[in-house]
């Protein structure tokens, strides 16, 4: 077994061990506004979306976590036949080692095997080459393509990479030359505006703000290796409701928003929703439920969570994912200090929605 079958084995078991954390997700720092006259019955709540281009039939996407390695292709048909049976995209993890060992590539295949209709995305790092992106989606027939972007990772694994120049070009690359769409990731350490802008200007169909809050790979990585980071490192990155919040201000609406890391309750996803989040990316609670609880208890459990979705957004008088979008919110807490000081009006958000305006 290579290093990074091995690794990617240990980050599975330590996912299910532990917590979240130390670092806030941020979505208790924003409330919703409650509407007292929805003029709206449930029934006519539509959880659709459109993202990078594909019509989702509800915004939760299982997020990119496993392949690779002998057991994972067990785990990977288990996430698939959750994505089957709830109409979720599933991403698959990093597909970078079956280009070195294709041997491999069945642990991912497996997920277009048991989902042969479904919506599939593919995973690669940037430091990927054109030809070998073309070659992660043509594995799986995917629909899109995932390009994560994990520097503080790999530079706290003792193993990991120590160069990350040439991103930005290759992903430039993969836009252009591919005929699916590309849409970037973070791993939990969040986007800033600055860079969610470069990469909405190469033309990515979505960027996943992957903010901290939610799997911590630093901390991972921690109790992975023994080494033993302070606190304050540990807790490094961007939450992820105020990266949402960076990426709703500079975004084009050409460039879709996916908002993961840490998104727990059915309210942190209508809260992401209302920031302008075309979907939210879910990954270590789908897997802790699928291989603790089983298929059927992670069904039932996405099942009620896009329920309970559905009449948040009946409770804000919004009919769509669309609509949640001119959702007043106020924000507070850090949230609103961290924004302030970026130069953004967090007043605007809570006087969305002119009077009698839906
Ligand atoms: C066990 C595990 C493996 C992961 N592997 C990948 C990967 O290969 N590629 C990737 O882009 N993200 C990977 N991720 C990151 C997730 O897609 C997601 O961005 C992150 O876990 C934050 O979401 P969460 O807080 O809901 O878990 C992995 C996450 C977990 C838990």
């Amino acid at each position: 077994m290579t290093t990074r079958q091995s690794r990617k084995l240990d980050h599975l078991r330590h996912t299910l061990e532990l917590a979240d954390g130390p670092a806030d997700s941020g979505f208790s720092d924003i409330t919703l506004i409650h509407n007292c006259l929805p003029e709206l019955k449930l029934e006519e709540v539509s959880l659709e979306t459109d993202c990078a281009g594909m019509r989702l039939s509800h915004p939760v996407i299982i997020n990119a976590m496993t392949g690779g390695a002998a057991g994972l292709t067990a785990v990977n048909a288990r996430l698939a036949e959750v994505a089957f049976r709830t109409g979720a995209v599933m991403a698959v993890g990093s597909q970078f080692v079956a280009l070195q060992q294709p041997e491999v590539a069945e642990s991912f295949r497996i997920v277009r095997q048991v989902n042969p209709d479904g919506l599939i995305w593919a995973n690669i790092g940037a430091y990927a080459t054109v030809d070998q992106a073309r070659q992660v989606v043509d594995m799986i027939r995917a629909d899109a393509l995932q390009v994560h972007l994990n520097a503080a990772q790999e530079i706290s694994m003792l193993e990991g990479d120590a160069d990350f120049c040439g991103w930005l070009r290759r992903i430039e690359q993969m836009v252009r030359q591919l005929s699916v769409p590309v849409i970037v990731k973070e791993t939990g350490c969040g986007m800033g505006m600055e860079q969610i802008r470069m990469l909405s200007s190469l033309g990515v169909a979505a960027v996943d703000i992957g903010g901290a809050g939610g799997t911590n790979f630093l901390a991972i990585e921690n109790s992975r290796t023994g080494q033993k980071l302070s606190q304050d490192l540990l807790a490094w990155g961007i939450p992820t409701a105020i990266s949402a919040l960076e990426a709703s201000e500079v975004l084009p609406p050409t460039t879709d928003l996916i908002v993961s890391g840490g998104v727990r309750t059915p309210l942190d996803a209508a809260k992401a929703l209302a920031i302008g989040a075309a979907a939210v990316g879910i990954a270590a609670p789908l897997l802790r439920l699928t291989e603790q609880s089983g298929v059927a208890a992670a069904v039932l459990w996405l099942e009620q969570y896009l329920k309970t979705l559905k009449k948040l957004s009946l409770l804000l008088g919004r009919r769509s994912v669309a609509e949640l979008r001119s959702q007043p919110m106020v924000i507070g807490g850090k949230a609103s200090d961290w924004l302030s000081a970026r130069g953004i009006l967090v007043d605007k958000y809570a006087r969305r929605n002119p009077a009698g305006e839906r």
